[in-house]
């Protein structure tokens, strides 16, 4: 299938992308950083989501976006949420779609983190049941994927300070954090294996929301 994921030189964007070029499908990967893949079936196209016209793909069967950033201002909500519509709108809505997954975030469910990026995954869970009304007409699917905590460079100064870092890890039932290639086979399940669920999200945050004392 032909596949474009956006943030794709993201950790994981650019592990969504292995994960189909691994399955034999073209890809076509748009982010304002250089190709972070090499591959015979992959196209990396530098191009900032915030900007239209968008580039041509003809024929998206598969929409995946990534692109995300938390700079704890307006601009989570310009990339993360009004960026991922116009994209959604110009990429899904065609007869070849059979499916879109957004990254969303825990922080969109649980408030959690910071109020721009909290309002602009929260937003896009939302957006996603409202494309999956729309997009029912061509068979396809869409859903939410949101990640707790994933082993990435968004979390860098965590990663870095281990004091931090096992702090925020005592916070996680499972005591950890995702892998990006975990949210990858997470985007592909829902992408190529689904064809049923429509309009719905998936928490993966290693049981982060679940993890509560039980005072008696
Ligand atoms: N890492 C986590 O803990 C975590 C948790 C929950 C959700 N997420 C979400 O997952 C997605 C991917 O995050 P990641 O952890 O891989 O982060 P990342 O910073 O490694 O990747 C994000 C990618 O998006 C690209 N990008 C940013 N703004 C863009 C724009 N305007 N146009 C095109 N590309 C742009 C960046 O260049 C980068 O390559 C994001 O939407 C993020 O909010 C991440």
């Amino acid at each position: 299938m032909r596949i474009l994921v956006t943030g794709a030189s993201g950790g994981i964007g650019a592990a969504i992308c292995s994960k189909f070029l691994d399955n034999g499908h073209e890809v076509f990967g748009m982010d304002i950083a250089p190709a972070a893949v090499t591959h015979e079936h992959y196209t990396h196209i530098v191009h900032d989501i915030c900007c239209e016209p968008y580039p041509e793909i003809e024929g998206v069967e598969v929409l995946i976006n990534s692109a995300g950033v938390q700079r704890q201002s307006a601009d989570d909500i310009a990339v993360n949420l009004t960026a991922v519509i116009a994209v959604t709108e110009h990429y899904a809505f065609q007869d070849r779609i059979r499916s879109v997954v957004q990254i969303a975030s825990a922080s969109g469910l649980t408030g959690s983190e910071f109020p721009h990026y909290a309002a602009s995954k929260g937003g896009l869970v939302a957006y996603t049941k409202n494309i999956a009304l729309r997009l029912a007409k061509y068979g396809a699917c869409a859903n939410s994927l949101c990640p707790g905590g994933v082993i990435t460079d968004l979390n860098k100064h965590i990663l870095e300070d281990e004091k931090l870092y096992q702090a925020v890890l005592d916070e996680s039932l499972l005591h950890r954090w995702a892998e990006p290639c975990e949210i990858a086979e997470w985007a592909y399940f829902l992408a190529c294996v689904n064809r049923s669920m429509t309009g719905e999200n998936l928490l993966i945050d290693n049981g982060e929301a679940l993890k509560a004392n039980f005072i008696w």
